[in-house]
């Protein structure tokens, strides 16, 4: 559907911005009144107070910033439209103010909310549920917040504080990581080890890179769905979060609903298996302990961090052109498909350049834009459990870093510096482009009159003036054996 086609006539002219994946999940949580008492993104006011001392401008507390960046061409309307990533119109924003931010120079837009439509879209949507379609519990709510699944030690404290409260138990599986649809299963699959009627409700809720603001903005949602206690997250990224609310907010005098919940050890107290170690089990594909979670939850984790073996990568060779990339990229593709086991993508500049790429310069912008497709295409294999072997020159670091960092959100990253000098690629000239360049016939040329950033990240450096191209493949390969990706022969 396009946006036009789902607006009344009046919204027609509006503009139309699609928010980040953050602002849209805000937009959400604003739209069904789980971010009660906001009804639209905040003020230049309001978000200075927040950010100084977690209150709005008011007085009421509020402990994140929830604001709404837009380009500068959109500041001068009264009204837009925002939509989502497919341009399908969610909500009318009346700008109240269009401000700059002091630090980042960003423009935001504040002003009141109007709903068009509930966003209906991600995995398990039906679960999704409004605060107000929620009817209330007796004796009280025992809310958890959680990006992570609950294993053994948080399912038995979950049961004994409930038990001791009297309390319903409302789970709310945080989306916006990198696997929800995992996660959100890994809930639903332990559902019988939870008192009966216990919730389970999605909330996109992705962290902000802020622990403590984080923390207590899950307990807003919380509340605004009724829980009356909060065992704060189960989370396992290797620090702790704290299980009770902190202080000054569980008493607040607005916030008052929750009372602060101790950690309550289970009778049945069990050795912990560090995320290091259940790192390790899943890398290497061998079982969970079923003492430390049900079957239900180990094949979940299973499935998002799936063993070495059948884990997607991305091996991504940089360097100048003549260096060598293509021919060890090359012999690595063929290496994996002899040995079988792995289904292989090889994405070759020049190849990349004839079809994905087709049409673009070598202009700064152009190579990124290049790099980033690349990097797009290497990240959809890594993602379905495949190897992808680029090999363009990828001059820049931040874009190299930028695909590092799309590929490592669904699998692994290998980077590989074909560090071939520029006498000896010059030497070699293949394809006769360096004696072109020098005669200044080919401008912005990599090495000779375009720059060339030296990778410090590299995983694995090869000069190809100094072995064979056996030998490049056959350390490339070694690096994948040693890691676990490819079985050894
Ligand atoms: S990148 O900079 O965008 O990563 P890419 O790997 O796709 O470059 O393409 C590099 C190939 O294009 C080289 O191997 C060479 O054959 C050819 N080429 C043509 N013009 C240039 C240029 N100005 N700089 C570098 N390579 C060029």
């Amino acid at each position: 559907m396009t946006a036009e086609a789902g607006l009344p006539d009046t919204l027609r002219d509006l503009p139309a911005w699609t928010p980040n994946p953050v602002e849209l999940a805000d937009l959400e949580l604003i739209l069904a009144g789980a971010y009660r008492p906001l009804t639209g993104f905040l003020g230049s006011f309001d978000t200075a107070m927040v950010i100084a001392g977690g209150r709005l401008a008011d007085g009421t507390p509020w402990p994140a910033p929830v604001t709404l960046t837009v380009p500068k061409e959109l500041t001068g309307h009264e009204r837009i439209v925002l939509q989502d990533p497919e341009g399908v119109p969610l909500a009318v924003l009346t700008v109240t103010e269009a401000w700059q931010d002091p630090t980042t120079q960003a423009w935001r837009l504040a002003g009141p909310l109007e709903a068009l439509r509930a966003p209906a879209h991600g995995p398990f949507h039906r679960l999704r549920r409004r605060p107000d379609e929620l009817a209330p519990a007796e004796g009280g709510t025992l809310g958890v917040a959680t990006a992570g699944p609950l294993h053994r030690k948080q399912l038995g404290q979950l049961r004994q504080v409930a038990e001791r409260l009297g309390a319903r138990v409302l789970v709310l599986p945080l989306l916006g990581g990198e696997h929800d649809e995992s996660l959100v299963r890994a809930l639903l699959g332990v559902r019988r080890e939870l008192p009966d009627g216990t919730q389970i409700i999605p909330v996109p809720l992705p962290p902000r890179g802020d622990r403590e603001r984080d923390v207590l903005l899950r307990a807003h949602v919380a509340a605004a769905y009724g829980a009356t206690h909060l065992l704060a997250d189960a989370e396992m990224d290797g620090t702790p979060i704290p299980l009770v609310v902190p202080e000054p907010w569980a008493y607040d005098a607005d916030v008052e609903v929750w009372r602060p919940v101790a950690r309550i050890e289970p009778d049945h107290v069990q050795a912990e298996l560090t995320q290091e170690r259940l790192n390790e089990l899943l890398d290497a594909g061998e079982p969970i302990p079923d003492w430390f979670t049900p079957p239900a939850v180990a094949a979940e984790l299973a499935l998002a961090r799936p063993p070495k073996r059948s884990r997607g990568i991305t091996v991504f060779f940089t360097g100048l052109s003549g260096s060598g990339k293509s021919t060890v990229a090359r012999g690595l593709a063929d290496a994996l498909i002899e040995r079988g086991g792995r289904t292989v993508t090889l994405l070759d500049g020049d190849v990349v350049r004839r079809m994905l790429s087709a049409g673009l310069t070598f202009s700064r912008a152009d190579r990124d834009l290049n790099i980033r497709r690349i990097g797009f295409v290497a990240s959809e294999i890594t993602r379905h459990g495949g190897t992808a072997v680029c090999a363009p020159i990828a001059p820049y670091a931040a874009t190299r870093a930028e695909v590092r960092r799309m590929v490592s959100a669904v699998g692994d990253f290998i980077l590989v510096h074909v560090a071939t000098p520029l006498e000896e690629c010059e030497r070699r000239d293949r394809k006769g482009l360096y004696a072109k360049a020098r005669a200044g016939l080919i401008p912005e040329f990599t090495g000779i009159s375009d720059p060339y950033e030296v990778p410090e990240d590299a995983d694995l450096t090869l000069d190809t003036s100094r072995m064979t191209p056996d030998e490049a493949v056959g350390a490339v390969l070694g690096l994948l054996v040693e890691g676990g990706w490819v079985r050894p022969e």
